[in-house]
C-alpha cells in the first residue's frame, strides 16, 4: 500500500478502536486540569479528544502539550478508546506527541467576532466548526448534483468563460480585455448549453458565472456557480418536472449524508425533508395574488400571517431581552461556579446573536407587508416579495408564465397567451427566494430577432445562436440552478457568503 493511504483520519477512528496509531492535525481546543492536558484535534474530518497525561508521557512531552496555542499542528499517538461522551465516540490516550509548528495568538477564537473582521480572517475562517460544515455540505450538494445528471444520461459541458454575449441582460457585466477586443465574463452558459444540446440531446454545465450587480443583499454575489442543464424536446412542464425532481434528489443527498453537518450547523431537517412533497406549481398572475393577500393559501392570507409572525417575533424579543437580564443580575451576584458562569455567558451570547436576527426581522416584516401590499402587476418579484409568497408554503413553489417584459430576451411566449413568457423561477422556503431560474427557449427565429431589439443586444453576436433555430430547430428548455443560492438555503444561512470558500462581491475582493 501507498505510504499515504496508512495515514488513519478521526472519521475513521471506529475502524481502529483498541489500536495504537499516530493522529495528524491543529489544536481546536485545549483544557487543563491537574496532571491533565485536554486536546481536541481537528484533522479535517472530525474533532477528536486527545488526553495528554503526565502519568503517561516524559516531562518534556507533557509541558509541550500544555504550551500549546489554538491552531498548533502537531501528530499524536496513542490508543483509541471508545467513550461515548465524546465528540466523534472516541478518546485518543496520548503516548507521544510531535509538535509540526508551533502557533501563539491565533486571531479568531470562540468569542464572537464580527463578519467583518471574520471575512477579512475567510482564510483562517475556513477552519472553525461551523464553515467546515457548510463546505461539506457545499461539497456533498455538487456531489450529488453531478450524481443526479449523469444517472439519467445528461452529458456534462463547460461552456466558455470569456463571451462576446450578454445572455441575461447587460446591466451587470463585468468587461475585460480580450486581446484588445471587449469580452464580458460570462453571466451564463445556457447559450452555448443550447447549441451543445442539439449536438447531445441532453446537457449540463456546471461552472462560474458572474455579476457585476453592485448589491449588498444576503442572496447576491459577483462570483457564483451555476448548474444550467439544457434538454432538447422539453417544454416548460416537461423542464418544471425536472426541476423538481432534481431538487428533491439533492436535498435527500445532503440529509442522508451529511447528519453531522447539519447537527453543527443546527439546522431543523423537517423542512428539507419537505421536498419530498408535491412543489407547488403557480402562475405569475396566482402569485401575485397571493403576494397581495388577494388569494389564500390554506386558508390563509400572505398578510394575515405576516402579522401574526410579528407578534411573535416581538414576544421572543421581550423573553430574550429578559432571560439575558436575568443571567447578567444572577452572575453579577456572584457566588456562581466557573462552569456555570461560562454555562450563562454562552446563553447570553447565542441569545444576543437571535436577538440581532430578530430584530432585523422586526424591522423588515413591516416593509414587506407594505411593499407586498402595494405591488404592481406586470413586475418582477422583489426580494421581499419572494419572502412574503414563499413564507406561505413549507416546500419550494415554481412561478411560472411571467409577463415577457420582465424576463430575458430568449424565453418562448405562451402560444396561447402571448403576454406571457414560458419562464419559471423557483422560490425556496424560509425566505430564501429564488434558488433556480429557467424556462422554455423561443424556437420562432423572427420572435428571437425582435427580442434582441428590444433588449438591444447586438444582433451579429448572436448569429450564431439565431443558426440554432435555422439547422434543426426543436422544442427546448432548461434551467439555472444558484449553487450557493440552494447551499445557504439548506444550511439557513443568513447570508451567501458563507456558502463560498472565497467569496467575491460588491466590497469584498479580498482574501
Ligand atoms: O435567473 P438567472 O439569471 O437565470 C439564468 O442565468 C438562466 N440563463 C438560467 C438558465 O435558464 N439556464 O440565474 C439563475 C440562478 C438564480 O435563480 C440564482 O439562484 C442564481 O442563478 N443567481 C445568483 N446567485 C448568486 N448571486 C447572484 N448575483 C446571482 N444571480 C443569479
Ligand atoms: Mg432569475
Amino acid at each position: 500500500m501507498y505510504d499515504y493511504k496508512k495515514q488513519v483520519y478521526i472519521q475513521n477512528l471506529s475502524k481502529h478502536e483498541g489500536t495504537v496509531l499516530t493522529l495528524k492535525g491543529w489544536v481546536a481546543n485545549k483544557r487543563e486540569s491537574k496532571g491533565l492536558v485536554f486536546l481536541n484535534l481537528r484533522d479535517g474530518t472530525g474533532l477528536c479528544q486527545c488526553v495528554v497525561s503526565t502519568a503517561s508521557v516524559s516531562a518534556e512531552t507533557f509541558s509541550t502539550a500544555a504550551s500549546l496555542g489554538l491552531e498548533s499542528s502537531l501528530s499524536l499517538t496513542g490508543r483509541v478508546v471508545k467513550d461515548e461522551r465524546q465528540l466523534g465516540g472516541f478518546e485518543l490516550q496520548v503516548i507521544d506527541l510531535m509538535l509540526i509548528s508551533s502557533c501563539q495568538d491565533y486571531p479568531i477564537s470562540n468569542k464572537e467576532h464580527g463578519v467583518e473582521f471574520l471575512s477579512d480572517n475567510r482564510h483562517l475562517w475556513l477552519r472553525s466548526r461551523r464553515q467546515w460544515a457548510i463546505m461539506r455540505v457545499r461539497n456533498q450538494a455538487i456531489f450529488a448534483i453531478h450524481e443526479y445528471f449523469q444517472k439519467e444520461g445528461f452529458v456534462q459541458m463547460d461552456a466558455p468563460i470569456f463571451t462576446g454575449n450578454a445572455c441575461e441582460g447587460t446591466t451587470d457585466l463585468f468587461e475585460t480585455d480580450f486581446f484588445g477586443e471587449p469580452a464580458y465574463l460570462s453571466q451564463s452558459g445556457q447559450l452555448y448549453g443550447e447549441a451543445m444540446a442539439m449536438a447531445m440531446g441532453r446537457i449540463y454545465t456546471f461552472g462560474p458565472t458572474f455579476r457585476s450587480e453592485k448589491s449588498k443583499t444576503r442572496r447576491h454575489l459577483a462570483e457564483f456557480w451555476m448548474i444550467e442543464p439544457e434538454m432538447a424536446f422539453f417544454d416548460i412542464i416537461d423542464d418544471m418536472d425536472l426541476i423538481e425532481d432534481f431538487l428533491r434528489f439533492v436535498v435527500n443527498r445532503v440529509l442522508e449524508h451529511c447528519v453531522k453537518e447539519l447537527e453543527v450547523l443546527e439546522r431543523n431537517t423537517d423542512m428539507l425533508k419537505n421536498v419530498n412533497n408535491i412543489f407547488p406549481r403557480l402562475t405569475y398572475d396566482e402569485a401575485v395574488q397571493i403576494i397581495k393577500g388577494q388569494k389564500e393559501v390554506n386558508g390563509r392570507r400572505s398578510t394575515d400571517v405576516l402579522e401574526e409572525d410579528l407578534k411573535l417575533v416581538q414576544k421572543r424579543i421581550a423573553e430574550i431581552v429578559e432571560d439575558n437580564a436575568k443571567r447578567e443580575a444572577e452572575m453579577k451576584a456572584g457566588g456562581m461556579k466557573k462552569g456555570v458562569i461560562a454555562f450563562n455567558q454562552n446563553m447570553i451570547d447565542k441569545q444576543k446573536q437571535e436577538l440581532k436576527q430578530l430584530e432585523e426581522q422586526e424591522r423588515n416584516i413591516p416593509q414587506w407587508l407594505d411593499s407586498a401590499q402595494s405591488f404592481q402587476y406586470g413586475g418582477d418579484f422583489g426580494g421581499s416579495d419572494e419572502t412574503v409568497l414563499t413564507r406561505l408554503f413549507d416546500v419550494p413553489v415554481m412561478v411560472y408564465d411571467w409577463p415577457h417584459e420582465v424576463k430575458a430576451f430568449y424565453l418562448k411566449r405562451n402560444p396561447d397567451n402571448p403576454r406571457f413568457a414560458r419562464g419559471v423561477d423557483v422560490l425556496a422556503p424560509e425566505g430564501y427566494g429564488e434558488i433556480v431560474g429557467g424556462g422554455e427557449r423561443e424556437t420562432d427565429e423572427e420572435k428571437l430577432k425582435e427580442k434582441i431589439i428590444e433588449h438591444q443586444l447586438p444582433m451579429n453576436e448572436f448569429e450564431w445562436y439565431l443558426d440554432l433555430r435555422r439547422f434543426g430547430s426543436v422544442p427546448h428548455s432548461g434551467f439555472g440552478l444558484g449553487l450557493e443560492r440552494l447551499v445557504s438555503w439548506v444550511c439557513k444561512l443568513p447570508h451567501v457568503r458563507e456558502t463560498i470558500p472565497f467569496p467575491r462581491m460588491y466590497g469584498r475582493l479580498n482574501p
